[in-house]
């Protein structure tokens, strides 16, 4: 039998320029570097956000990063199943005063953080100036090691959901190329701009089955985006469909660690990569702690930011 040389499945091969574009310039100490926040959404659900934000998460850890997930998706088949994780306390429990942030930040499979969110978000509006400010800065301590923190939102429109774009500073929109997909992709768009003036997002096109499926829904949404609403849309890229994935979560098995030479996975790891690279940010303004404050407040006024 010969030995076949499989890559090493926890470093990402990549070319010393492009590992140097995404470690960035040489941090001069912990206050100069900030975290990015990087929302995951879609119009549809069932889409494949909760694998991407997984397997994403799972791909810039190989790629030298810390990474942390907020858990924003109550709903069914959500990141703990997937990660094979049970999280006994949430969000809520830090509002309710029982817990802190240190205490229900939970360890996930290839390094992952997760903080699960899904409830608690309307108890932080009923806390007083006071209490707020103090899970603020807890919050601030949490979040100070973390490179990237990436948002699980649910799907649709629920003030939930547009409550977490809203305060993030990258949007990336997921839909596979089932036309109500797109049609709720582009619906989420909308309001997001109309009511909260995002301005760009990153379209990711899920379950392609060949690179011109995914140019193709890119090139509709951004006719119609650029021509009835006032904004830019950029391709970041697709994920192939891949059986490997369907059967990862039913083994609650992460496909970039159980797998990670199929085509799905290598899509993955390329989106990482291209995303440290490269920002597009749909709100300008925006910084890390900002989006903490907004969390905090649960307010959707943003003139203070
Ligand atoms: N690239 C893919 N190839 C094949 N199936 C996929 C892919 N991405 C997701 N899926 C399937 O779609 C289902 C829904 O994915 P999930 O990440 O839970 O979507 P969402 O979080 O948007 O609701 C998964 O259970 C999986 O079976
Ligand atoms: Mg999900």
């Amino acid at each position: 039998m010969t030995h076949v040389n499989r890559p090493n499945s926890n470093v990402i091969q990549l070319t010393p320029k492009r590992q140097q574009r995404i470690n960035g310039p040489v941090s001069k100490g912990p206050s100069d570097r900030e975290t990015r926040i990087i929302a995951i959404t879609s119009g549809k659900g069932g889409v494949g956000k909760t694998n991407i934000v997984a397997n994403l998460g799972i791909s810039m850890v190989k790629l030298g990063k810390k990474v942390m997930i907020l858990d924003a998706d109550m709903g069914l088949g959500n990141l703990d199943i997937l990660l094979g994780i049970s999280p006994k306390y949430n969000l809520s429990h830090v509002a309710l005063g029982e817990k802190r942030f240190s205490d229900i930040i939970v360890e996930g499979p290839g390094n992952i953080r997760i903080l699960p969110a899904a409830s608690g978000i309307q108890e932080l509006s009923q806390l007083s100036k006071a209490q707020t400010a103090h899970l603020l800065s807890e919050l601030y301590r949490v979040l100070d090691p973390v490179d990237i923190l990436l948002i699980d939102t649910a799907a649709g429109i629920s003030s939930n959901v547009l409550h977490f774009n809203a305060i993030s500073q990258e949007i990336i929109i997921v839909t596979s190329p089932e036309p109500t997909a797109i049609t709720d992709a582009y619906a989420i768009m909308k309001i997001l701009s109309l009511q909260y003036g995002a301005k760009s997002f990153r379209l990711l096109v899920n379950m392609v089955n060949d690179i011109q499926e995914a140019h193709e829904v890119y090139r509709q949404l951004s006719l119609v985006a650029e021509r009835f609403l006032d904004i830019h849309i950029e391709y970041l890229g697709h994920v192939f469909f891949d059986r490997n994935v369907v059967r990862g979560v039913k083994l609650q098995q992460v496909v970039t660690i159980s797998n990670p030479t199929t085509m799905a996975s290598r899509c993955y790891e390329s989106l990482a990569a291209k995303i440290l690279e490269t920002s597009e940010l749909s709100f300008p303004l925006r910084d890390a702690k900002g989006f903490l404050k907004h969390l905090i407040s649960n307010k959707m006024d943003f003139s203070q930011s």
